[in-house]
């Protein structure tokens, strides 16, 4: 059995683009360390991420998010235990939102891609819809 978590947050207005990049590279770092897999949305200054893998790794690692500075308002979307991690092959995959009007297509076409290739066991589950209802939200606005 597996822990996934989703929330959404909003970055601090100082925390830059190349501050999120460097973040990223020491997050996935940790997280194949600690066998934990997800995505993260960056959109109109907004997050989302899911965090997946065993129970106590993933809670250890969202109480360190939710006290994290760099951003706030961390909302908890679902938070619960899963049979299967939906993203097992990413240790943190990263769409981002905040580029050209054609960068921003192709995270969207990546995500979209995602979303229909889920196996249909994963499509049905709480988690798989949770995240999808609120990245299609979020990436509505821009
Ligand atoms: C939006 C956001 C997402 C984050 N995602 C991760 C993550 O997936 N994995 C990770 O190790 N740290 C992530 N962090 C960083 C953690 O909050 C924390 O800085 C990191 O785990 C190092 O903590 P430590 O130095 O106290 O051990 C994230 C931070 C923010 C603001």
């Amino acid at each position: 059995m597996y822990y996934s978590v989703i929330y959404r947050s909003s970055a601090e207005p100082n925390f830059s683009q190349k501050e999120i990049n460097y973040m990223l590279l020491k997050a996935k770092q940790h997280n194949k360390m600690q066998g934990i897999t997800g995505c993260i949305i960056y959109s109109n200054n907004q997050f989302i991420q899911i965090i997946e893998g065993n129970k106590d790794v993933i809670l250890d690692l969202y109480t360190k998010i939710k006290a994290d500075d760099r951003h706030f308002d961390v909302t908890t979307l679902i938070e619960e235990p899963s049979k299967e991690m939906l993203w097992d092959d990413w240790s943190m995959a990263f769409y981002d939102f905040s580029g050209t009007a054609e960068q921003n297509n192709y995270s969207r076409m990546l995500l979209e891609t995602y979303f229909e290739n889920a196996n249909s066991k994963n499509k049905s589950s709480e988690v798989f819809l949770t995240l999808k209802k609120n990245v299609i939200k979020l990436i509505s606005t821009i």
